[in-house]
């Protein structure tokens, strides 16, 4: 009996949170697997790996994509954001990382990653969203712990920090410049 020929593989060069990974993959694996297993960035769960739970979801090109439904092969192209690049430039929590923290939108996390990616596109998209509007945002992600109330409050919490934070910004440029001015 002849050897099983060995499966072929292929160069990739996956951009991820402003990182370049080189990595070689079957045609086959997929981009929730090329992450955690060739990229080690463990942060993406897999539950289903049929795009129904969201817990894989992470941002290509801004937009929340199951990652568990698409190979790495036609990722090279992409910009890809996982939920260990939402943290900000200096390493503090972003928006809604601080919300689940605040608001204890999380027990046994699983489900947590594809929840703060799915927010933080909801609300770049929608920055000032009612209750409903919020609940509809993550009605796409299964959580088996919280019943949810707690990532709702999040949600809404989140948007709070960010208007918060683009206020602080806004007034320490306004603040700076006055500086500049009366020097
Ligand atoms: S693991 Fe991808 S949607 Fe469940
Ligand atoms: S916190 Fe456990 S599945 Fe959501």
């Amino acid at each position: 009996m002849s050897a099983p020929t060995p499966e072929q593989l292929h160069d990739v060069r996956l951009h991820v949170n402003g990182s370049v990974h080189e990595v070689q993959v079957p045609a086959r694996r997929l981009l929730s697997d090329a992450l955690r297993h060739d990229c080690g960035l463990t942060g993406t769960h897999v539950g289903c790996e049929h795009g129904v739970c969201g817990a894989c979801t992470i941002l290509v090109d801004g937009r929340p994509v199951r990652s568990c439904l698409m190979l790495a092969v036609s990722a090279v192209d992409s910009e890809i954001t996982t939920v260990e690049g939402l943290t900000e430039a200096d390493g503090s929590l972003s928006p809604v990382q601080q919300a689940f923290s605040d608001c204890h939108g999380l027990q046994c996390g699983f489900c947590t990653p594809g929840f703060l990616t799915t927010i933080t596109a909801g609300l770049a998209e929608n920055p000032d969203p009612t209750e409903d509007e919020a609940r509809e945002m993550v009605a796409g992600n299964l959580c088996r712990c919280t019943g949810y109330q707690n990532i709702v409050k999040s949600v809404l919490r989140a948007a709070d920090i960010e208007r918060e934070r683009g206020l602080e910004a806004r007034s320490a440029r306004t603040s700076t410049s006055d500086g500049e001015e009366d020097a």
